[in-house]
């Protein structure tokens, strides 16, 4: 098995270096590459990433690898092909920008593939949106669950630094990289996972997600929030971006610098997202709305094991609402606590 998954590695190490070849090198790459500086991406960025395209032709590399003289049954068993009704093999990504999908080891097991479109192109036809990426589907070496993209060369700066950012993209992380924030990381669509949470444990204690701006994003958000319960070494920041842009477009809208400032400078706690989430329409002048919303903050009180974190953030809550003593607080939480 060990050296099937090196076969496996090693043609996707190949099918990189041809897409690269292909972006930087051939006529048919002049879209992508252009895209991409459009984009804002450097050359070097480029390479670091090892991005790459895959031309709009769907036996492109199925016929380079099958006169290399490697078996059909390997190849397929890559997920980088799909076989015809006549056994026919084609290829799975075409006309697409990839993404080399990194193990943490840095070999390259899956890739992203992105269609090559402008927001202008996407605005005229919308439907091009639905299939903007595609993913390698998981194979021997690629379990998508427990990967986190970029962690590899993330991992040196994660650990000196003692954390890490968390973005829902590739296109963030490389925003971050080109700002000079090489400490992040990707969950790539999958909504985030246990698994990629303990990946991120074994290096860092501190965690700051930085999902887009936009409902699914919030939706995200929360639903890390409630992930991390199970992780008390684990510290949980968030950064929330405005008018719901994602860290990519945020830099390209307000440039690089301010991105790290945010990223810097714009966490808030956990506790406070869910404040901000949870009074959303709500009236807090009203006593029953403000009895309901302090108390859905106690229900969130409840789960968190840390004396000094609950100490912490009832704090906030009598600062706020001094009507309400910290010992009724208390009182209210025991009992919530009392019922899990
Ligand atoms: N994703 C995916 N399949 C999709 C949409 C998204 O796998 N159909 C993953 C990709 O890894 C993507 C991430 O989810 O990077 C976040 O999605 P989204 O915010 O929609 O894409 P962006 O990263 O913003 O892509 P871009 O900036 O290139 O438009
Ligand atoms: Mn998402
Ligand atoms: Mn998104
Ligand atoms: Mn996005
Ligand atoms: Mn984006």
């Amino acid at each position: 098995e060990n050296s099937e998954k090196k076969e496996l590695i090693e043609i996707h190490e190949k099918a990189c270096e041809v897409y690269a070849y292909v972006l930087k090198d051939l006529a048919v790459g002049e879209k992508a590459l252009a895209y991409l500086k459009n984009r804002e991406l450097t050359e070097e960025t480029i390479e670091t990433f090892r991005v790459g395209f895959s031309p709009d032709d769907r036996k492109f590399l199925s016929t380079l690898f099958l006169k290399q003289g490697r078996k059909k049954e390997v190849l397929l068993k890559t997920g980088l092909f799909l076989e015809g009704d006549d056994g026919e093999l084609f290829d799975r990504f075409s006309g697409r920008i990839m993404f080399p999908i990194r193990n943490e080891h840095g070999e390259v097991v899956a890739f992203s593939g992105r269609k090559v479109f402008t927001a202008e192109e996407a605005k005229i036809n919308p439907d091009i949106k639905k299939t903007k990426y595609m993913n390698s589907p998981e194979s021997l070496i690629f379990n998508k669950s427990q990967l986190l993209f970029n962690l590899d060369l993330a991992k040196n700066t994660i650990r000196k630094q003692g954390e890490v950012f968390l973005f829902e993209g590739q296109m963030d992380v490389i925003a971050a990289y080109q700002a000079g924030i090489p400490n992040g990381v990707a969950s790539l669509g999958t909504s985030l996972t246990d698994k990629q949470i303990q990946q991120i444990a074994r290096v860092c204690k501190s965690v700051i997600t930085v999902f887009d701006g936009d409902n699914a994003g919030i939706k995200a958000t929360n639903r890390a929030i409630d992930l991390f319960e199970k992780f008390p070494r684990l510290t949980l920041q968030i950064v929330s971006l405005s008018e719901g842009l994602d860290p990519d477009e945020y830099a390209r809208k307000y440039g690089e610098t301010s991105l790290v400032q945010t990223l810097k400078n714009g966490r808030i706690s956990w506790f406070e997202f869910r404040k901000r989430f949870l009074r959303i329409e709500k009236n807090l002048e009203n006593h029953a709305e403000q009895i309901g919303y302090i108390n859905a903050l106690l229900q969130e009180l409840a789960k968190v094991s840390s004396n000094l974190e609950i100490d912490a953030y009832l704090n906030e809550i009598t600062q706020e609402f001094p009507r309400f003593s910290y010992k009724v607080l208390l009182d209210q939480l025991k009992e919530l606590q009392g019922k899990r």
